[in-house]
């Protein structure tokens, strides 16, 4: 399969000023500090919060200083639509995800365009989230959902609030692992998260520290305590990636035609090149690392919606039970027919797009919504929960949670680009389906299985490693009314 989705290589510009002629036409916050720039009044725990509210303030494009790093952010949809036109822009490689580099290198995720195993392990890779692959992944998928259901009734006859985003991340990542390299983490055996997650968010934190700061202050501020426990994390993140991948070999046995075996033994079907095994020790932490960390926040986020709007729980309820009916295990069609159910993820997504931003570059000099002049190698930061509550597009009460601005006629009468939780064009996310699939059932078995009571005391916070989670959410649960006993209900074919 000779592959259409080549990217075309370009260096950025250095300064901000040569890379955008008219920068003067670009606001930034008003009360710049001579040397230091857009510091005050600035939440550095929270950068992206923090940029969504300065966003909102200074319109569709701004920019915003820190000693002499200056940024372009871009929120208002017509300018990210004029930026999804892969003939003039592609994917770049911003300082947040390059902050990442040590780590997965040229990994699917945060390859730059010109590195030849980004075609490469894309074209190899592909056929893993084919449809015929994801029903293939769905026996697993059930399996870990199983364990998940067991942790909550254990939960709940102890009369104990659920950990929401420690339990869907321990759900994603068994998934994520079982189902791409046939791995088991053991995470719902643990009391604490596995040290592969510990070192995760260390060091996905402390990248995000890095970025939010120019290179030399980060590493001032951050200092040398930060920066060992970030190489004790990466080496740990390592280890484990490797004692994977050794198993596999081992073993000699292939793994069902799962992501490490295609990464280990399929060759390029026109260059019958393969991927080394370096790179397949960065596929598998990329695929481990962006396999896990979104899902668990989206599934969190519409949980959290769900326990806040009985009457949207209600709906969404009401479908998994007229559509899945006395079936104990719902079979892998029996999933995307949850549409009210998939409204749900998706209105939460626009709310809290797990991951938040990414780059553009400009592959030629070009002009931006036919007003702001960039130069090849130009590049701005698409700022994701800016898109999604446009008012222009989203309406005038943007924050309100409704899932059905997702119906099919609501989304045929919208522009296209205006939701964009898994990026846009070539470079976009390789397991959305994947993602999809396991958040729909997820969700439509606990649906089915409990009431979620919200804590009244809690208020939406949302913490940044890089990607989103709704900090401390700990939800009450009511056992619904017991499904049929097994005997006596119909289990689907899968
Ligand atoms: C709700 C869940 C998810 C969200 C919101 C999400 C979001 C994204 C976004 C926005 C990008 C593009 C980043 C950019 O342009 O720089 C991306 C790329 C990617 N995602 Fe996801 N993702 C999710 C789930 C997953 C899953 C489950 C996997 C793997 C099983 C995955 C693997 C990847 C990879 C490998 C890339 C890089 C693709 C490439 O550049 O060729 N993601 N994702």
């Amino acid at each position: 399969m000779a592959s259409s989705n080549t990217v075309r290589a370009v260096a950025p510009v250095p300064g901000v000023r040569e890379a955008w002629p008219r920068l003067d036409l670009i606001p930034h916050p008003p009360r710049r500090v001579p040397l230091l720039g857009d510091v005050l009044g600035t939440d550095r725990s929270r950068p992206l919060q923090d940029t969504v509210r300065r966003g909102s303030e200074l319109g569709p494009i701004f920019r915003r200083k820190v000693l002499s790093f200056e940024l372009v952010f871009v929120g208002g949809a017509e300018l990210v639509a004029d930026l999804s036109d892969e003939s003039r822009f592609a994917k770049f490689v911003a300082p947040g995800i390059a902050a990442l580099r040590p780590l997965a290198k040229d990994g699917l995720f945060t390859a730059h365009n010109h590195e030849p195993n980004w075609q490469l392990a894309h074209d190899v890779l592909a056929p893993g989230f084919s449809r015929e692959a994801m029903a293939g992944y769905h026996r697993a998928m059930l399996d870990v959902a199983d364990r998940l259901t067991g942790h909550w009734d254990t939960e709940l006859a102890a009369g104990r609030p659920v950990d929401v985003p420690g339990d869907m991340t321990k759900l994603t990542l068994e998934t994520i692992a079982r189902t791409g390299f046939g791995h088991d983490f053991g995470s719902f055996e643990r009391a604490r998260p596995h040290p592969f997650v510990d070192a995760m968010v260390g060091y996905l934190s402390y990248a995000q520290r890095r970025t939010a700061l120019p290179g030399p202050l980060a590493g001032l501020l951050g200092g040398r305590a930060a920066d060992r426990r970030g190489e004790r994390d990466l080496a740990l993140l390592n280890d484990t990636v490797d004692e994977v991948v050794r198993a596999r070999v081992a073993d000699g046995r292939p793994g069902d035609g799962d992501l490490l075996d295609r990464m280990l033994e399929t060759a390029h079907p026109d260059t019958g090149e393969r991927l080394s095994l370096d790179n397949v020790r960065r596929q598998v932490i990329t695929f481990l690392v962006a396999g896990h960390e979104t899902t668990s926040g989206a599934l969190s986020f519409a949980l959290h919606y769900l326990s806040l709007h009985p009457e949207i729980a209600a709906r969404a309820r009401e479908e998994v039970d007229r559509v899945w009916g006395d079936v104990v295990s719902p079979g892998y069609e029996q999933v995307a027919k949850l549409r009210y159910v998939r409204r749900v993820l998706d209105e939460s997504l626009r709310l809290w797009p797990t991951a938040p931003a990414f780059a553009r570059v400009a592959l030629e000099d070009t002009v931006l919504g036919g007003t702001h002049p960039m130069r090849r190698g130009a590049w701005a930061l698409v700022v994701l929960p800016l898109l999604h509550r446009d008012p222009a597009v989203w309406g005038p009460e943007p924050e309100r949670f409704d899932p059905d601005r997702f119906e099919a006629a609501a989304v045929r009468g919208r522009p296209a680009h205006v939701f964009k939780p898994f990026g846009t064009g070539a470079r976009a996310c390789i397991g959305r389906q994947f993602a999809l699939h396991e958040a729909t059932l997820v969700l439509g078995l606990l649906l089915r299985r409990y009431e979620f009571r919200p804590r009244p005391e809690y208020r939406l916070s949302v913490s940044e490693r890089l990607t989103l989670m709704p900090e401390g959410l700990r939800l009450g649960l009511e056992r619904r009314a017991p499904r049929p006993a097994p005997d006596e209900a119909v289990t689907a074919g899968r």
